[in-house]
């Protein structure tokens, strides 16, 4: 992980005396600045008042300008930095977002490298204060993220890069240890999304179902996680043929990696499950050329589970949860699977495999069954399952799919607060006839019709219908190439853990 020279420090709320370089003062599109300015800063608010009356800075979202400030004193601050926060009526999670990830660019950018913030900490359009700071925060983290490990040069070519940012944040001394403890476990949280987004970016040579496994077990020597890693041979003496089928092409092996994480008493388990394929071809059924380098994010469910599972640890949540990997590489060879193979499932149901290229459903088949023998109360999946979610939801929202309707209701609701989107899609019975199959109990792909949805058909057959059970599909999530986004350089998002750890932190403590 590489935004370790992101700081964010909290800073008692005289500003005046504030021992950094610049203070940053958002400002609405309409040229107001946040009220907070006048009564934290009126010494400079005539020089501010100037500028903006001046016409020149609009205040548009993303738009920003740097003054210097004399100052007499030679103590505090000698500069601001005007930050457009656009329509105040428009503020969102994700504006306060961008706003963090932009505010630290800038500041490299200037060599400013304390910068103090007062930006996010009135209330906007029912964003608390508390979460606003979090998001201004976690903005910053996550747009501090660089994966340039295989970029040589990078640190001589940008060497703004290594510039370490410390952002300081203005908070009534009296909520400042409070909010302390917050800020690392919001750290905490970024830290695991942002582990997530590593994984996600190793390409299929570097990180095999192997090395997802020693990943996991690295994460275990810190934490009191119990890490359990099944090869070949105990796959196979589990009947774990759906994992076994799809890795049986590649020259490196498939593996089941369990993480048991019980710090939670009697509380509720929560079983995750992460679809982790190193490398997706299509097998037999080979995809076309196009992107498809992009099926190393393939491993992005799993990504999400070991990012989960190490922020919870890390902020010692009193939970209880249980993380399956199931994990292997998808490529054609003279040992690959066949279409119109059929193979027996952990479960004892049989599938037959028309299209090799569906192979993420058939090693979670095996990870949900196995699943309850934990006897979780309640089991959530993750996966990059289908080219078909993506043309359904695009890159705004997962699929969620489920019979459980508070458990989807609950999944929803913490999807929201942290911008992470998830939207419904309907399990009806008349889908789960597509998978009928003339020889098996079930084909492994529907057709192309509700290409998602029979997905999320396929994996409701492997999880007994009196375990609340949700399968989130982030195909169009789980990576962004765009480089659109402040917060999210081109690759893997890390998508998936702060929904996981705020349903972690709200519903199983
Ligand atoms: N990993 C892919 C799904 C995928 C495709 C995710 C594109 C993101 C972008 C999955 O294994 C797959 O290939 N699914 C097939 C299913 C089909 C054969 C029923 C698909 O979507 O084409
Ligand atoms: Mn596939
Ligand atoms: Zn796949």
């Amino acid at each position: 992980m590489t935004n370790e020279h992101m700081i964010v420090e909290l800073y008692a709320e005289v500003v005046e005396s504030w021992p950094c370089d610049a203070v940053a003062i958002g400002v609405y599109d309409g040229g107001q600045p946040q009220k907070i300015v006048e009564t934290s800063c009126k010494e400079w608010s005539k020089d501010i008042d100037e500028v903006l009356a001046s016409g020149w800075f609009k205040g548009k979202e993303g738009e920003f300008m740097v003054l210097p400030l004399n100052r007499t004193a030679g103590v505090g601050p000698s500069g601001v930095l005007l930050m457009g926060l656009g329509k105040e009526s428009s503020i969102t999670l994700q504006t306060l977002e961008n706003t963090g990830a932009r505010l630290v660019k800038i500041a490299r950018d200037h060599g400013i490298a304390r910068l103090g913030c007062l930006i996010p900490l009135n209330r906007h359009n029912g964003i608390s204060r508390g979460a606003s700071v979090r998001h201004l925060a976690q903005g910053a983290w996550l747009g501090s993220y660089r994966f340039d490990r295989f970029k040589s040069k990078n640190r001589e070519e940008n060497p703004d890069e290594a510039v370490a940012v410390t952002l300081e944040l203005a908070v009534p001394s009296q909520k400042k240890e409070q909010l302390h403890k917050k800020l690392a476990r919001w750290q905490a949280i970024c830290d695991g999304q942002c582990l997530a987004r590593d994984l996600g970016n190793l390409p299929g040579n570097l990180l095999t179902p192997e090395g997802m496994a020693e990943q996991a077990r690295k994460i275990a020597e810190s934490f009191p996680i119990q890490v359990t890693v099944w090869d070949e041979k105990i796959l196979k003496n589990n009947r774990m043929n759906g994992i076994l089928a799809v890795g049986q092409g590649s020259m490196h092996p498939p593996r089941l990696i369990i993480m048991e994480y019980r710090q939670g008493g009697d509380r509720p388990l929560l079983a995750v499950v992460g679809k982790a394929i190193t490398f997706d071809s299509g097998g037999i059924s080979l995809k076309p050329g196009a992107k498809m380098e992009e099926m190393k994010f393939d491993m992005a469910g799993g990504a999400a589970v070991l990012g989960f599972m190490q922020a919870i640890a890390s902020m010692q949540l009193e939970v209880n949860v249980v993380g399956l990997v199931p994990s292997a590489e998808n490529l054609p060879s003279g040992t690959a699977q066949r279409p119109g193979d059929v193979i027996e499932t952990a479960s004892g149901q049989w599938v037959e495999v028309i299209n090799t290229d569906a192979e993420g459903r058939l090693i979670l088949a095996d990870a949900l069954h196995h699943a309850q023998t934990y006897k979780p109360d309640m089991i959530v999946d993750l996966a990059t399952l289908t080219g078909a979610c993506v043309v359904a939801l695009g890159q705004e929202a997962s699929g969620l799919m489920g019979y459980d309707k508070k458990l989807l209701r609950r999944l929803a609701r913490a999807g929201k607060r942290v911008g992470e989107l998830l939207w419904p899609l309907p399990l009806l019975a008349g889908y789960q006839d597509l998978l009928k199959s003339p020889v098996a109990d079930m084909k492994n792909v529907g057709g192309r019709d509700a290409g998602a949805i029979t997905g999320g058909c396929f994996l409701s057959r492997f999880v007994e219908k009196s375990i609340p059970w949700a399968h989130i599909d982030i195909a169009g999530t789980a990576w962004d190439m765009s480089g659109k986004k402040p917060v999210q350089p081109k690759g893997a998002t890390g998508v998936g853990v702060r929904l996981l750890c705020r349903f972690a932190e709200k519903e199983l403590q």
